[in-house]
């Protein structure tokens, strides 16, 4: 028996960790959770797993669990340090990265350099910090388990392949819930219609990325670092009925695609399995019933982010960390009634633009790329609270 910690056990994909876990008794030990501020939930789940150690980045909802769990005998860690603490714990083999947002780069790449396997859900990881994750994954000779549905597909597809055989790989993307309109009929869209997804049960902020087709950008990111691919031999595909996941076309002119329903437990399972396959959760596909499967291009005016995490990948540097950090305040700002939806694309724009890009960033830069990006985004949230009150007008960045 192996032992897992999760990062981000309380979230999306940290409940659908544990499902797995639960449903192959005997095949890992839990061995570290860790959230952001949901301690009842997180206490739940130290109940059930009995974990050595637990990590909160909330400071006092790691007080308040530490008095829950102390009759239990597990640590309780806080704050950022202790998230990293539990990234590296020793008796660790497996590190599931699957926090939200870029508070994940730091804690995943530690474990890395601690000589830990990941299985990496949180995508903003190989975003912000690409080249020098993927260094320290060479360097310790670890494993990096794509968790990302539709990496996870590309993954599979290329089981076997000699790199110098693939020309190109394609990610699919549902549409999200805006599918087929145009951008100007998406500006009065509310955050209940942005968040209906048509296929998968996520995380608020992913949600709203795969509505404006940044999630599919910053997956473009993550496949360029993960099957080291450039960024022209990598395309992405509208597929409204998120059944083919991912396809890799061979030099030849085969494609060969990963087909599945659309439940995550089963990409996390893979990483967790991987090199074995083990008996799945979800229900068999029954394509009979799925009868009709659809592809398009991607509307790239509608859906301007899709171009800026192109834009942003080739450029390189600290620009995608300061992308994502600019996307997540705009996100967060959505979310919060604070910026409309077309403000999304316009802000994280106005951010690159203003940005020196620093090249060959170490870990420091990257971090400081960030909180720089979330500054400058900030105000730009509240230039555009100005606007909208009527104060001063001024044309939007990107449109
Ligand atoms: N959901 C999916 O189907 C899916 C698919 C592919 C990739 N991903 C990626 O996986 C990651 C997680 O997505 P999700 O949908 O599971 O998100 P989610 O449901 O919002 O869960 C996020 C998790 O991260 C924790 N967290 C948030 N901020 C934190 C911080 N500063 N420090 C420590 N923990 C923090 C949350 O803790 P609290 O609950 O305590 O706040 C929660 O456990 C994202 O990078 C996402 O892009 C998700």
């Amino acid at each position: 028996m192996k032992n897992i910690v999760i990062l981000g056990s309380t979230g999306s994909i940290g409940r659908q960790a544990l499902d797995v876990v639960r449903a192959h008794p005997g095949r890992w030990r839990v061995a570290g959770l860790a959230a952001g501020r949901n301690a009842g939930l997180l206490a739940e789940q130290a109940r059930e797993f009995r974990p050595a150690a637990v990590a909160m980045a909330d400071g006092g909802a790691a007080a308040k669990l530490a008095r829950e769990l102390a009759p239990l005998g597990i640590e309780v860690l806080a704050g950022a340090e202790g998230l990293e603490m539990l990234a590296v714990l020793p008796e660790a083999h497996l590190v599931l990265s699957a926090m939200a947002g870029s508070a994940g780069l730091a804690p995943t790449y530690r474990a890395i350099l601690a000589g830990k396997d990941v299985a990496l859900a949180n995508k903003e990881t190989l975003v912000a910090g690409g080249p020098l994750v993927m260094e320290a994954v060479r360097r310790r000779g670890v494993r990096l388990l794509p968790v990302d549905s539709e990496h996870s597909g590309l993954f599979q597809c290329l089981q076997g392949q000699a790199p110098e055989g693939v020309r190109r790989l394609w990610l699919t993307a549902s549409g999200g819930p805006f599918r087929g309109w145009r951008r100007e009929d998406m500006a009065g869209v509310t955050v209940e219609a942005a968040l209906r997804h048509p296929t998968w049960r996520m995380g608020a902020r992913i949600t709203i990325d795969s509505a404006t087709l940044m999630n599919k950008g910053l997956e473009v990111i993550e496949a360029h670092w993960l099957f080291g691919i450039p960024y022209d031999r990598i395309e992405v595909l509208i597929h409204p009925e998120s059944i083919v996941h991912a396809l890799v076309e061979t030099v030849d002119g085969s494609v060969l695609a990963q087909l599945s329903r659309p439940d995550m437990r089963l990409p996390i399972q893979y990483a967790l399995s991987y090199p074995e396959r083990w008996p799945g959760l979800p229900d068999p596909l029954d394509l009979a019933r799925v009868g009709t499967l659809r592809f398009e291009p991607p509307d790239r005016e509608a859906f301007p982010c899709l171009d800026l995490a192109y834009q942003a990948g080739r450029t390189g540097g600290t620009m995608p960390a300061v992308m994502n950090a600019a996307k997540e305040v705009a996100v967060d700002a959505f979310l919060a009634g604070e910026a409309g939806f077309l403000d999304i694309p316009r802000i994280i724009a106005g951010v690159m633009e203003q940005h020196s890009v620093k090249f060959r960033p170490g870990l420091e830069d990257v971090l400081e790329a960030d909180a720089w990006a979330r500054r400058r985004a900030k105000s730009e949230v509240g230039f555009n609270r100005v606007v909208a009150g009527g104060v001063m007008k001024r044309k939007g960045v990107t449109g």
